[in-house]
């Protein structure tokens, strides 16, 4: 049997009350509407057709590649949107699969569990529902004494009796494809929204005699629609829940998952320990035996195997094998930090990279820069990068050690196994096995105190 898939993506979302289109709202780093399309990309469909109408740029832009789209240039209603994909659809045979794309927790195997009700009962629509703890908002299934579907009635047009019922429409229906083409002409808009329901093809179906029905999900939580921003933030913590899940599930320890901040798209390899209080975003990519502290925030970056980040933000960058960072440190962009080097507490690096080994241990900026290997970098150290217009670039060669305190005005070349003297401003390229030292000379005036109106037991105030 062919598969096909209709999302619906069109509507403004007024209840969220936001400038972005509600179905461009992240859940854990991934807007919904692609959280919606990639589940049902697992069930191998061999057509999606993504509807568009508000934001339709900014929609077609996160499901490019992934999805066709069709445009719903009025918001008429869900019935209404469906039959934009017409011209994509119609003339095919096989089952279509229905989702609002405001709906981000529906994962395949529930998709793939209703094709395959779909097709064992024979139907011409199956609705997907389940019983809601509080069905507020949603569609509510009607059933007959035997228990058989007859209709959908909405929250806005339910009579009291009809909105008792606890059996909501997740939004998601399978669909004979011919069935449903013919059954959306018939859809009328008399209701109180004056909009063309979808779920009115149930009883257009039923009506004319062809067998609906519907599987019923064991649990509520993968059918939660989202329309303002409770739901939003309850999504995000049921989807949390399951990133952090299956991370512990491939052997990563989380001290404490609940605020263990995760997207979906992030990897981490086994015996990695995660505490509380972390955010880890985008495209990252996290090695095995790491340990990663509160307070870190690590955002599209690559970490390799047994790397230690101590409450510090990385931002871009690169961190290898056997390094460690923190606490209270910073990666902007581009800072690749090489095999075994240290960075310690208050440090800044951007665009600049650490060689092998190297040591850059306290309250140093290192900016437009590139460090060779075993460097020993001390205290306080500044890589002056800029000069108020321009970005200049500082090299350092295997080796040398900058002593504390010390300013490099770049552009400036320090070469391997050279020196720099504590507290120095560097304006001029160092040689190697060169020592240079630029400051003040110490002056020492004699018998300063006995020019003071002070004691020699005078304490100081
Ligand atoms: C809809 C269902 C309701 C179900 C609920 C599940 C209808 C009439 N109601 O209600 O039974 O319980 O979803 O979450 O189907 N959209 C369009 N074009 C339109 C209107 C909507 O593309 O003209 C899209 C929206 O962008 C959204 C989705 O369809 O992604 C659902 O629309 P929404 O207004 O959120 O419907 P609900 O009131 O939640
Ligand atoms: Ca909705």
């Amino acid at each position: 049997m062919e598969k096909y898939v209709v999302v619906l993506a069109a509507g403004k979302g007024t209840r969220m009350k936001s400038k972005l289109y509600k179905v461009l709202h992240q859940v854990c780093g991934k807007a919904m509407v692609e959280h919606v399309v990639d589940a049902t990309r697992a069930v191998k469909p061999s057509k999606i057709v993504t509807i568009v109408g508000h934001g339709a740029e900014d929609v077609e832009k996160v499901l490019a590649g992934k999805s066709e789209f069709a445009m719903q240039e009025k918001q008429l209603g869900t019935g209404h949107a469906v039959m934009q994909a017409e011209g994509q659809l119609a003339a095919l045979e096989g089952a279509t699969l229905v989702v609002t794309g405001d709906t981000p927790l529906f994962t395949s195997e529930t998709f793939e569990k209703l094709f395959a009700y779909h097709e064992e009962e024979s139907n011409a629509a199956t609705v997907l529902t389940a019983e809601a703890p509080d069905p507020f908002g949603y569609g509510r299934i009607i059933r007959d004494d035997q228990g058989n579907v007859l209709r959908i009635v909405e929250q806005k047009d339910g009579k009291p009796e009809e909105l008792k019922v606890k059996e909501i429409n997740t939004g998601v229906f399978c669909f004979d494809n011919q069935e449903l083409w013919s059954a959306l002409k018939q859809v009328g808009n008399d209701n109180s929204q004056g909009e063309y329901y979808l779920t009115d093809v149930l009883e257009i179906l039923r009506k004319a005699g062809k067998k609906v029905g519907a599987y019923k999900m064991p649990d509520f939580s993968e059918s939660l629609g989202v329309n303002d921003r409770v739901a939003l933030a309850e999504a995000t913590r049921i989807m949390q829940r399951r990133i952090n899940e299956g991370h512990m599930r491939d052997g990563v320890t989380f001290i404490d998952p609940a605020t263990a901040y995760i997207d979906a798209d992030v990897e981490i390899g086994n015996d990695t320990v995660i505490e509380g209080g972390v955010t880890i975003k985008g495209h990252t990519v996290i090695g095995s035996d790491c340990l990663i502290t509160s307070g870190s925030r690590i955002v599209d970056s690559q970490i390799g195997n047994g790397v230690t980040v101590t409450s510090s933000t990385i931002e871009e960058s690169i961190m290898e094998d056997n390094t460690d960072i923190g606490p209270n440190s910073h990666l902007r962009p581009k800072a690749l930090i090489k095999r075994g080097a240290h960075l310690g507490n208050f440090v800044e690096v951007k665009k600049a990279e650490i060689g092998e080994n190297t040591k850059v241990g306290h309250l140093t900026y290192v900016g437009d820069a590139t460090l060779g290997k075993d460097i020993n970098v001390g205290c306080g150290v500044i890589f002056s990068n800029f000069d108020g217009v321009k970005k200049f670039h500082t090299t350092v060669g295997d080796k040398s050690f900058i002593g504390a305190g010390s300013t490099l005005v770049s552009p400036i070349n320090v070469a391997d196994h050279a020196f720099i003297a504590a507290d120095s401003t560097i304006t001029k390229d160092v040689g190697k096995y060169e020592m240079a030292i630029a400051r003040g000379r110490q002056v020492n005036k004699e018998d300063y105190w006995h020019k003071l109106p002070l004691s020699e037991d005078e304490e100081w105030k």
